[in-house]
């Protein structure tokens, strides 16, 4: 052979070796990648992204990382399930009348329970309460609910209400309600009303229609696996 022949050969082999450790390479990079991320919710992400995704998602709930990881980030946990839930099911699917998107901070700001504001809020109104206006698109009505005294309720689309109220969750009246005194607060009463006014009507599905209770609860009072 000559020089020249056999430096040709050495320079394909030294190419041939390379392509080869570069194809391994990517093989095992790309195995490592499937095998070690559990993603679900957020697939495509680079490491980075995801990052910064967990930075929102902690600073929403108030928490740090391991209010959702224990063992290590891949693993599963119950509130890393009801995270993915809310994800999908919220975050993704639904958007505020205006048609803007909607975020965990928007329903969370800085509480991973965010009920229990509702309790709060039951004790800082001790007094009469406040003029409540219920806006409900759905039904084509506003009501106006000025005190428990004063109320300007259609007493037909209001009861609807309260019955499409038991339905969607599962109940009967007296899940809200004191027995024999409907006026009176009590800590569910407070979450119905948050859920009314938050949730009901400033949300709406991907058809542009409102949330609706049954929409989430379908049939129950808990929907979260806690
Ligand atoms: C509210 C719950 C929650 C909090 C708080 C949270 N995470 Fe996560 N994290 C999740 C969920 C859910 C996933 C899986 C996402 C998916 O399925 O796409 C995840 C995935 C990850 C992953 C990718 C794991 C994999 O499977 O490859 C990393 C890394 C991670 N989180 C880091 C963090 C860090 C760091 C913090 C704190 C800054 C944090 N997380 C805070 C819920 C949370
Ligand atoms: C439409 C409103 C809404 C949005 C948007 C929302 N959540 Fe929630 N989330 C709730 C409600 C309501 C609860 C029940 C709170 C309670 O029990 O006090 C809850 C509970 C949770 C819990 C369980 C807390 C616990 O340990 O008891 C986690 C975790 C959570 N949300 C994560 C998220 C994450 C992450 C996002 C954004 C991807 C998000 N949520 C977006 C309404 C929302
Ligand atoms: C999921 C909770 C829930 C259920 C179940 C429920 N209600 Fe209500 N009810 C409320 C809330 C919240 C209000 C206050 C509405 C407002 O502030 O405008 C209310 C108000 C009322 C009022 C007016 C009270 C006043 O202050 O004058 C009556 C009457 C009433 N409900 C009857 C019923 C009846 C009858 C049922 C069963 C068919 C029922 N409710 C089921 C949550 C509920
Ligand atoms: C966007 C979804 C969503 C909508 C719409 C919604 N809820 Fe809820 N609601 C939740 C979540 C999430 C929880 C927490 C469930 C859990 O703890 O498992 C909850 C909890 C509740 C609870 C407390 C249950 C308990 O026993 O702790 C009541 C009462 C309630 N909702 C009433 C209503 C009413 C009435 C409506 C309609 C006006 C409504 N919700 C609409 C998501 C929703």
């Amino acid at each position: 052979m000559s020089p020249q022949r056999i430096v040709k050969w050495f320079i394909l082999v030294v190419i041939l070796a390379a392509m080869t450790f570069h194809h391994i390479a990517q093989a095992q990079q790309q195995s490592s990648l499937s095998e070690s991320t559990n993603l679900q919710v957020l697939p495509g992400l680079s490491r980075l992204q995801v990052m910064q995704v967990m930075r929102d998602w902690s600073r929403a709930l108030g928490v740090d990382c391991s209010y959702c990881h224990q063992a290590s980030f891949e693993a599963e946990t119950p509130r890393k399930q009801i995270a993915r839930r809310m994800q999908r099911e919220f975050v993704a699917t639904l958007k505020h009348s205006d048609g803007s998107a909607i975020s965990c901070q928007n329903c969370h700001q800085g509480q991973p329970n965010l009920l229990s504001r509702a309790s709060a809020y039951s004790q800082s109104s001790a007094g009469p309460l406040r003029p409540l206006r219920v806006k409900l698109k759905s039904a084509g009505v506003v009501l106006w609910r000025a005190s428990t005294k004063v109320r300007f309720l259609p007493k037909k689309h209001f009861m609807e209400r309260m019955l499409s109220f038991n339905q969607a969750l599962g109940v009967n009246c007296s899940y809200c309600h004191k027995q024999g005194d409907f006026e009176a607060e009590t800590p569910r009463k407070q979450t119905a009303r948050l859920m009314l006014k938050e949730f009901s009507a400033k949300l709406t599905k991907p058809d542009g229609q409102p949330v609706n209770c049954n929409d989430c609860h379908q049939g129950r009072t808990r929907l979260l696996d806690r």
